[in-house]
């Protein structure tokens, strides 16, 4: 039986300074081809609750149904890390639940570390995880659990202030104990300056190409949404259409009798 990366192998790959592969998934069969690809980490995130729950942000995601999605992207990795994303006020309530939610990606997910999103408590939650034996992965820049705060999908970082407080908190997040961040939606310069700040790898969606990794949302890649195609991601294929053409074939051929053939 192949064994799924480790820690130790992410960090081994980011110490030879080879570039880490992180896409998301949310089910088994999804898990299946994208663990074949031989990326090096899948993250279960809480943009679920979008691509295939069809809400309108990240933040009904629920406890449960993390779990849940996290169980069926376990189940069909043999190979790649899998890190389970924490859902908006998981983790910013008493530290009890706070570890008993993280637990629970380990637990029930079949998970091996968790994500979770730059706030007042990140820094507390990180070695409070950490020190329980729950790697963790920070994230800063655009924290999609923040939107209404941030006032929508925009690009953070800008002016030099603003860079220095990015700079900063991915510090923390590293001495707190955080194993790589997550750096969503900055300027390119401003996340190079963070990662060759930093000892531990910066994992990129919109940041420019110096991350030492990047991490793109497994339905922008694929072209399953119709209207939704973000800036920062590349559609390599277009599967909505392939999907709606092949659907629309098979009924075609169940109503005019050709399938399935009588002999
Ligand atoms: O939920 C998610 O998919 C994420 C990535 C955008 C990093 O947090």
């Amino acid at each position: 039986m192949q064994k799924r990366s480790t820690l130790l192998d992410f960090r081994s790959k980011y110490d030879r300074g080879e570039k880490l592969t992180v896409v998301t998934a949310y089910d088994y069969s999804m898990a299946l081809a994208v663990d074949a690809a031989g990326v090096d980490a899948i993250l279960v995130g809480d943009s679920l609750n979008m691509t295939m729950l069809g809400r309108e942000n990240t933040l009904s995601a629920t406890m449960d149904e993390m779990i849940h999605h996290t169980k069926a992207v376990a189940k069909g990795t043999k190979q790649a890390l899998v890190i389970g994303d924490m859902p908006f006020m998981s983790y910013q309530g008493n530290p009890r639940d706070t570890l008993k939610n993280a637990g629970r990606f380990l637990k029930e997910g079949g998970a091996q570390a968790v994500k979770l999103e730059w706030g007042v408590d990140a820094l507390a939650v990180t070695k409070l995880l950490v020190g329980n034996g729950i790697p963790v992965m920070g994230h800063v820049g655009f924290t999609p659990q923040h939107v209404h705060q941030l006032g929508g999908y925009h690009q953070q970082g800008k002016g030099k202030e603003a860079a220095v407080k990015l700079l900063q908190e991915a510090k923390a997040l590293e001495k707190a104990g955080a194993f790589a961040v997550v750096l969503e939606l900055l300027p390119k310069d401003v996340a190079k300056k963070i990662t060759t700040s930093l000892r531990i790898p910066t994992i990129g969606i919109g940041a420019g190409p110096y991350c030492d990794g990047q991490v793109q949302v497994l339905h922008d890649m694929l072209g399953l949404l119709p209207d939704f195609h973000p800036k920062h991601a590349k559609a390599y294929l277009r599967l909505h259409e392939s999907i709606r053409g092949a659907v629309k074939r098979y009924a075609e051929e169940v109503r005019s009798g050709k399938f399935p053939p009588a002999s």
